[in-house]
């Protein structure tokens, strides 16, 4: 899906820009009973006390396998459990029960990590098909269960590994079945949502896992004007010249220290039946190497920064999915492009920088350096007439003290807009959690000399970075989401693998294809 030219790498690399990171598979619906299923690996839910009476047969077709595993407590049902055995006489190759947890406990995202979780297995013992089953009663819309186990398949087939040489060739699930009961009209639009929604997480997965020499700013925004008019969207690449011209003295203050020229890509979705009113204004942080600046990281850990255009690459794969789904809310979406470099002609601490909008910061540690180019990426967004905002950053290693690996930081006003945000991410399966905005912390960030300082210290440093980026959304309706934490699994979960993790990408898309009450945010 993702083989792309060769770039300008920053050092003379060969390099290709990005190897194959991703298949999608064909994913068909089934309505056939479980054993009629014809495939190599059957993934069957699995509750805690499960009685499986609506897969009476199963047991008997173990050998009583199943029986005797629950006997022994190797399948209990809870959630992520995998136990694998050959059922005689069915038309799939091999069952794989995979533990769902508590049946109250329930719920789209479980369903879609269920599906992760019995696919990633697949791939693992070289399974090229599937099928999954969605057990019944389970609460679940047909529309909805058909999207999330397609999602869960297509995120499954995602490979981390692509700079390898010596890798034996990844197995790629080739095809996938899903039985959901409902209308099959329901179910074929509920795939073919979560193929694209999963399609463009992988998309976003590759671009954050990219080595910063393979994807510069120049390279993001060459990828970003593909993957863009591949999907219909409009695209526009801001240069250094036009970003003086506009004064974005914040991006430009970030990006001297750097070699590599930033860049400012403009998206834009402009769907024939519009829903009148919203314009979506995306930004996404798109800082593809962070080392500190002058305020320098230190050794340990700073290779994860080449992931710091998460945010960028979420606004992007987010907008390219809702086009090609056809949604019907215009969006636009802005992209700052930047290293953030120590040099000769880096700035430094005690700087002033004047933004487009003109408002003045003092530069007291260049590491904070989000804050900046997301402030001049907000303010030329209100220019292009959005009525709302959300923006995406792996803006404050405080947001991970504040809520760890598992949720994102989600900062916003009025409550409706913020409540409106935090919905769409639940959909999306991309936890976030709401944090407060009080004006009390703007004292913080205030400067002696400035309007603003950018940083405000250690303390509630998340709420301060999110604060400081609040000052450029004029009175628009806005959301921060401060993705530190959740962009990069470190640990790998029976469901997901270490790396990227294309948080962010279907919360934006889910957000903008709901076109239903924008009067009321
Ligand atoms: N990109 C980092 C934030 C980050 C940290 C992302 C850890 C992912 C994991 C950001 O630019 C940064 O350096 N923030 C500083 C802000 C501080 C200097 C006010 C931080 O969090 O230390
Ligand atoms: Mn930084
Ligand atoms: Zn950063």
């Amino acid at each position: 899906m993702s083989r792309g030219a060769t770039s300008g790498a920053a050092n003379g690399e060969t390099l290709e820009f990005m190897k194959t990171v991703s298949e999608t598979p064909a994913i068909t619906p089934t309505t056939l009973v479980s054993h009629l299923i014809e495939t190599d690996l059957l993934i069957l839910p699995v509750f805690e006390n499960d009685d499986l009476a609506d897969e009476a047969a199963l047991d008997a077709a173990t050998g009583g396998a199943v029986a005797s595993a629950r006997a022994r407590g190797e399948l209990t049902g809870k959630a992520f459990e995998v136990f694998i055995t050959v059922a005689q006489g069915w038309r799939a190759g091999r069952v794989a029960l995979v533990g769902a947890g508590a049946r109250k406990d329930f719920s789209r995202d479980r369903l879609r990590r269920v599906t992760l979780t019995g696919s990633l297995a697949a791939r693992q013992r070289r399974v090229k098909k599937v099928a999954v089953v969605q057990r019944p009663d389970t609460g679940l819309s047909a529309r909805d269960a058909a999207q999330v186990m397609a999602e869960g398949v297509v995120l499954a087939n995602f490979d981390g590994t692509a700079y390898k040489t010596t890798n034996p060739a990844t197995v790629w699930i080739e095809s996938a079945q899903v039985r959901v009961i409902g209308e099959a009209a329901e179910i074929v639009a509920g795939i073919e949502r979560g193929r694209v929604l999963g399609e463009c997480t992988n998309l976003a997965r590759g671009l954050s896992n990219a080595p910063s020499n393979v994807l510069t700013p120049k390279a993001f925004a060459a990828r970003a004007q593909e993957i863009a008019t591949n999907a219909g969207l409009t695209v526009e690449i801001l240069d250094e010249s036009r970003i003086a011209e506009l004064k974005m003295g914040l991006l430009l203050g970030v990006a001297s220290g750097s070699q590599e020229p930033p860049r400012v890509v403009v998206l834009r979705y402009e769907p024939g039946n519009a829903t009148p009113g919203p314009v979506l204004g995306l930004i996404g942080k798109g800082i593809t190497f962070d080392t500190g600046g002058i305020s320098l990281k230190p050794a340990d850990l700073m290779d994860r920064m080449k992931d710091d255009m998460s945010g960028g690459a979420a606004v992007l794969c987010a907008m390219a999915a809702v086009a090609r789904l056809g949604g019907s809310v215009r969006c636009v979406g802005v992209i700052p492009l930047t290293e953030n470099m120590p040099g000769g002609r880096a700035f430094k601490p005690g700087d002033v920088l004047t933004s487009a909008e003109g408002k003045t910061v003092e530069v007291l540690n260049t590491d904070a350096e989000g804050r900046l180019v997301l402030g001049d990426a907000l303010w030329y967004a209100r220019t292009l007439g959005v009525t709302h905002l959300v923006d995406v950053a792996t803006l404050t290693g405080a947001c991970v003290v504040a809520l760890g690996k598992s949720a994102t930081g989600l900062f916003g006003r009025p409550d409706a807009w913020r409540d409106r945000v935090l919905r769409a991410s639940e959909r999306a399966g991309d936890r976030s959690w709401a944090m407060p905005l009080f004006d009390d912390y703007k004292e913080l960030f205030k400067s002696e000399i400035a309007d603003f300082a950018n940083t405000g210290g250690r303390a509630g440093g998340a709420i301060t970075g999110a604060l400081f980026v609040q000052e450029f959304a004029g009175d628009l309706p806005w959301v921060h989401m401060d993705i530190a934490g959740t962009a990069w699994v470190e640990d790998a979960k029976p469901y997901q693998v270490k790396g990227a993790t294309g948080v962010a990408v279907r919360t934006l898309a889910e957000l903008a294809l709901d076109t239903e009450g924008w009067a009321k945010v």
